[in-house]
């Protein structure tokens, strides 16, 4: 059976579809993508769009990177897996490079985001045993209310949002969970000689962007010194040039004890991630204690090499850094005219969301949503009256002013006829 035809479908039978053979865990925008090339993505009827959620940040590259598609072929040809049994002839290579890259010691790779928040917090309650003395069983790690880092049980445990969480007990023990931007709390969570790490994101993507404090970061991080608490920061969303800065902790002039890093280490196109960290910490893990079939894979390791390069040699943090700023302006000053729809702006570098003026049930940032996408626009509201706008950095000048020019005229006019 020709399963995967190239035969042409319209967008409401593919809908169709997944609607009556797909779990229903997700809640797309009824839109049906076929190809994508730089900033822009096509539906199967060919209508073009501006890609404004870029994958949640994982086609940082922009889509379909010609370098990185080349060394996905050439390496395809190749080999493509080993498993850990062999040793293969990129792994080794790749750990070189992207130790160097973000100045670590050494590298776990793994596949996904959150399999590299596992693999943090693993590594966190192992370092707790062996090299800080916590007491067997007893190790704590401290997370933060609104964080998002992913789907394992692990994960939903650490979360405060009921959609993740509910359902899904009994949870996972040893994780304290305090406010965020709230560093007096995190003190008061440190006094306790059981806690282990502090497990953050720089700035809360899935949340909304909420970019904390200037200050709250540093001062985290100097607890987390004085206190012997690895400071993990959870990069999987802020890392790789999204936010102005190859990592959102740049901004801050600190480097992590533990960084967990994803989706655009690949440009989205294969799922790679990894945990950087120091010898003290990465060697307390043996042979036998962690691992991944596909992880540190010959193929992904070629991908993902390509992809850090293409971030480096096309200064895609300077893009970021510069456009984000054009961006929020051009936001305030649509909100200035529009104050009964908007709210405010806030992000870093490409990494922004508007906030809507109706409550967080409300249907009016979807609404908002597919009207942006019918004006050939594509982004997603998070947290029903939030909407994250995230386009790829290689995205020029003239583009942005061309996708400003759509949003201000869908928001200029929306909810007046
Ligand atoms: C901060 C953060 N951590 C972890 C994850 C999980 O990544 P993945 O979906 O690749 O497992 C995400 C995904 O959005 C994320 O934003």
């Amino acid at each position: 059976m020709d399963v995967l035809t190239t035969t042409a479908h319209s967008s409401s039978y593919l809908m169709q579809l997944e609607d009556r053979f797909n779990a229903h865990n997700y809640h797309p925008l009824p839109v049906v993508l076929t190809r994508g090339e730089g900033v822009h993505v096509w539906d199967v009827e060919g209508k073009k769009y501006f890609d404004f959620l870029s994958a949640y940040s994982a086609v940082n590259q922009g889509h379909c990177h010609p370098r990185i598609i080349s060394a996905l072929i050439e390496q395809a040809q190749q080999l493509t897996l080993t498993s850990r049994a062999f040793y293969n002839d990129k792994l080794g290579q790749f750990a070189q490079f992207i130790t160097e890259y973000f100045g670590y010691d050494r590298v776990l790779p793994m596949n996904t985001g959150v399999e590299a928040v596992e693999t943090a917090v693993k590594l966190c309650r192992k370092w707790a045993y062996k090299v800080k003395g916590v007491p067997d069983g007893q190790a704590k790690i401290i997370f933060v209310e609104g964080n998002f880092h992913g789907r394992t049980l692990t994960a939903v445990s650490a979360s405060t949002d009921p959609d993740c969480r509910q359902d899904f007990a009994p949870y996972l023990p040893g994780l304290i969970t305090i406010p965020y931007d709230n560093i007096e709390a995190l003190e008061t969570a440190l006094q306790d000689p059981t806690v282990a790490g502090f497990l953050v994101e720089p700035i809360q993507g899935e949340a909304g962007v909420f970019v904390p404090s200037d200050d709250y970061l540093p001062k985290a991080y100097a607890l987390c010194k004085k206190h012997n608490v690895l400071f993990i920061a959870d990069e999987v969303q802020t890392g790789i040039a999204r936010t102005g800065k190859l990592l959102a902790c740049d901004h801050h002039g600190f480097k992590p004890d533990v960084l967990i890093l994803g989706k655009a280490i690949s440009g989205g196109v294969v799922p790679v991630s990894a945990v950087l960290s120091s010898d003290e910490v990465m060697l307390t893990l043996k042979p036998g204690e962690h691992g991944s079939t596909f992880g540190g894979n010959p193929l992904s390791c070629a991908v993902a090499t390509a992809a850090l390069q293409v971030v480096a040699d096309e200064n895609l943090a300077e893009n970021a850094e510069y456009l984000g700023k054009i961006f929020r302006q051009r936001m305030a000053r649509l909100i200035e005219k529009r104050p009964d729809l908007l709210t405010l702006v806030r992000g870093k570098g490409l990494l922004n969301a508007v906030v809507i003026n109706d409550s967080e049930d409300s249907q009016t940032a979807w609404n908002i949503c597919l009207a942006l996408a019918k004006n050939g626009l594509l982004a997603k509201p998070t947290h029903g009256n939030i909407i994250r706008f995230a386009p790829p950095l290689v995205m020029t000048e003239a583009q942005l002013d061309e996708c400003c020019q759509i949003i201000e005229g869908v928001f200029g006019v929306f909810g007046q006829s």
